[in-house]
């Protein structure tokens, strides 16, 4: 029945719900969900029905329950399955509240769903990740707030590769590459030596070899910030800048990649010391922990500092694979996957050679 949402509004407005009395919905809170959903759930109700919270309106429902912030209406919703039954406290038989609970319910799942559409397409609408003249933390909820598959029609790069068709790296048993570590079965299945760009991963989180000002560069930082489009650097530019050594986590916006954590290596144009030995590893302790931190699962590394900064690759590669191995013994439980994507065929066989020492076979 297409009623306009006042008409729905007034209709449900003043209707005590089973578990509660329900606020007085004003029309205006929905006439404006199209635009800016405004959030119909108080913290004590359960979300609504079975579905995942990968639409945008379950994740601004979801950040509301997290968040505790409820804007206009309380809204009891009896959980179950995306449904709610609304029947008046007293006076209606039970053919009159089943009647108004059906024709309510169908009401709310039909309003709901009109919110979802609407917000999504309303937001949808919003997000455009070819300009920078859009508000970073909107579009950024947003995407964040989709499945994959909802987020790849927002990808500015063609041919992303799937976690699924990244192959696992699997140490084959060579005596000769005994070293200093057991093997860990723990860690079967979660290392992968990647070939190619790693703009095009879509995973988790791609680490960024930056520069301390993260307002972008050359290299694999260039490549990062040309396909994730000009929002990345308007995130970027309220982190404040990153210390050699530390790691910050954005948006991946037009990336394949959920996230993008930005992390500065060392320079070591005059060789390599102790100090960058050091501040290397801490670019790949301190990126697999804040990808922890934030829930991300599959993280690819380029060769950080190994290009313009002049670190030594067949150095480099060693505070690499040792610092993985070290945090994957102590976090197995928290990553699925640890990629390290080789741009150049001399860094691919360096991490060819040097992979069975650090992940040896049984
Ligand atoms: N995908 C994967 N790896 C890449 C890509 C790419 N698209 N492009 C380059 N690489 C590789 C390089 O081949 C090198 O092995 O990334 C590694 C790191 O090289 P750089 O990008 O030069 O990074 P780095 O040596 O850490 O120097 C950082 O360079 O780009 C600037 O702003 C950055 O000032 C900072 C400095």
């Amino acid at each position: 029945m297409a009623l306009p949402m006042s008409a729905w509004v007034s209709l449900i407005g003043t209707v005590p719900c089973t578990t509660g009395r329900l606020s007085r919905v004003r029309a205006a809170d929905f006439q404006t969900a199209g635009v800016k959903f405004k959030h119909i759930l108080t913290p004590q109700s359960r979300q609504l029905g079975p579905k995942p919270a990968t639409s945008p309106v379950r994740g601004h429902i979801n950040a509301a329950l997290r968040a505790d912030k409820f804007s206009t209406t309380t809204t009891l919703w009896k959980s179950g399955h995306g449904s709610a039954s609304f029947l008046p406290q007293g006076g209606r038989g039970w053919l009159g509240k089943f009647a108004l609970g059906a024709t309510l319910g169908v009401t709310a799942a039909a309003l709901v769903q009109s919110l979802h559409t609407g917000t999504f397409t309303a937001m949808a609408l919003k997000v455009n990740l070819n300009s920078a003249d859009g508000d970073w933390k909107e579009a950024k909820d947003f995407l964040l707030s989709l499945s994959v598959k909802d987020r790849r029609q927002y990808y500015r790069t063609s041919n992303s590769v799937p976690l699924d068709d990244i192959p696992v790296w699997t140490p084959t048993a060579d005596a000769s590459k005994s070293g200093a570590y057991e093997r860990n079965e723990k860690l079967d299945q979660k290392i992968s030596l990647y070939s190619g760009d790693i703009t095009k991963l879509e995973i988790d989180a791609i680490v960024n070899a930056a520069n301390k000002t993260l307002l972008g560069g050359g290299g694999v930082d260039g490549a990062i910030h040309r396909a994730a489009g000009p929002l990345l650097k308007k995130e970027c530019a309220s982190l404040h800048g990153c210390e050699t050594g530390e790691a910050k986590i954005t948006c991946g916006y037009g990336l394949p990649a959920k996230y993008v954590i930005h992390t500065v290596g060392p320079i070591a144009q005059g060789g390599v010391g102790e100090n960058e030995k050091k501040a290397l590893r801490s670019c790949y302790k301190n990126s697999l922990k804040t990808a922890t931190d934030n829930g991300a699962r599959s993280v690819a590394f380029p060769c950080i500092s190994t290009g313009i900064y002049g670190y030594p690759p067949e150095q480099a590669v060693h505070e690499a694979l040792a610092t993985v191995r070290e945090y994957l013994d102590a976090h197995h439980d928290k990553l699925d996957r640890v990629i390290f994507c080789v741009f150049l065929p001399t860094d691919k066989e360096l991490y060819l050679q040097n992979l069975p020492v650090y992940f040896p076979a049984a």
